[in-house]
């Protein structure tokens, strides 16, 4: 066990660090907060393999991690998270390595549905963005499920993207923007940005404030690059997933919020010097 993971099984530690991260939420509630934030989940293998573990467990680590770290977006007030859980791309691993992501989005889904979990804690409407036809059926029955029995929560919404990619995300969207030209239901001169955003996966989702990810790799990998635009702030952070504790999340949030401070304070200037 490594000496940090030792440290912090003292209930003297554990009450220190809840009472520092309540500290640290109360600063954040403070100042302006992100309304959807996105992350790349990377580096659950190299965690694996650095701590001589099976792939599989790299992965549950790295779900262990999402749970802390979305315990704190809804915790702040963020309304909507995405997080990237299994590219299209991912299918060209090992089968026993997609076999295992499979069983943890199945079982993992069907956890945070039940009463007292994530879901039911925070009012968060799950959804599954991405192919569908390529999910194996056991895992699709949990998926529906869970966004069936979630649908009616309001307060927040987990966009969980598997099967995804987002040139597919664009692809799908000329696609019935294209069906729907051809059964007159659109005209194809009304084609714009705003038509296309409105009938991707994220439809319905405020604009990305922030996107993440971890690993020290700096590049999108196919995720959310129509959303990623113009007042989208891009993370990339070196640390592994399973290693992307909570306070490293909140700095990235506490930056945020302060550039965002400044920025409506010198909107308010201009503004009241235009008065004058
Ligand atoms: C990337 O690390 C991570 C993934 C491909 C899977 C992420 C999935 C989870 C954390 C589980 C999510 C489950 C639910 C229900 C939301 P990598 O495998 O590319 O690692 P590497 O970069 O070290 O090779
Ligand atoms: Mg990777």
């Amino acid at each position: 066990m490594a000496i940090t993971s030792w440290i912090r099984t003292f209930p003297l530690v554990q009450y220190l660090i809840a009472w520092t991260q309540e500290i640290f939420m109360s600063v954040l509630k403070t100042g302006p907060v992100p309304q959807h934030v996105a992350f790349v989940m990377d580096g659950n293998r190299r965690f694996a393999r650095r701590r001589k573990l099976e792939v599989r467990e790299g992965h549950s680590a790295g779900f262990e991690s999402l749970a802390h770290i979305l315990e704190m977006c809804y915790q702040v007030g963020i309304k909507v998270v995405t997080v990237y859980a299994f590219s299209i791309e991912n299918f060209k691993r090992p089968t026993v390595e997609v076999d295992a992501l499979m069983e943890i989005a199945r079982t993992k889904l069907l956890q945070i549905i039940h009463h007292g979990d994530l879901a039911d804690r925070f009012g968060i409407s799950i959804r599954v963005l991405g192919q569908r036809s390529m999910i194996p059926p056991d895992v699709l029955a949990a998926i529906d499920k869970s966004t069936e029995m979630t649908k009616r929560n309001t307060t927040a919404i987990l966009n969980i993207c598997f099967p995804y990619t987002s040139r597919d995300d664009i692809a799908t969207s000329m696609r019935e923007i294209v069906t729907k030209s051809e059964k007159h239901e659109l005209d194809p001169e009304t084609i714009d940005e705003r038509l296309l955003e409105q009938h991707m996966f994220t439809k319905d989702c405020p604009p990305l404030d922030i996107l993440v990810r971890t690993s020290g790799v700096e590049r999108l990998s196919d995720f959310m690059l129509w959303q990623s635009h113009q007042n989208c702030t891009v993370e990339f952070v070196n640390c592994l997933w399973p290693e992307f504790e909570p306070w490293r999340f909140g700095s990235i949030l506490l930056k945020w919020s302060r550039s965002k401070a400044v920025e409506f304070r010198k909107m308010e200037m201009e503004r009241d010097q235009k008065q004058l």
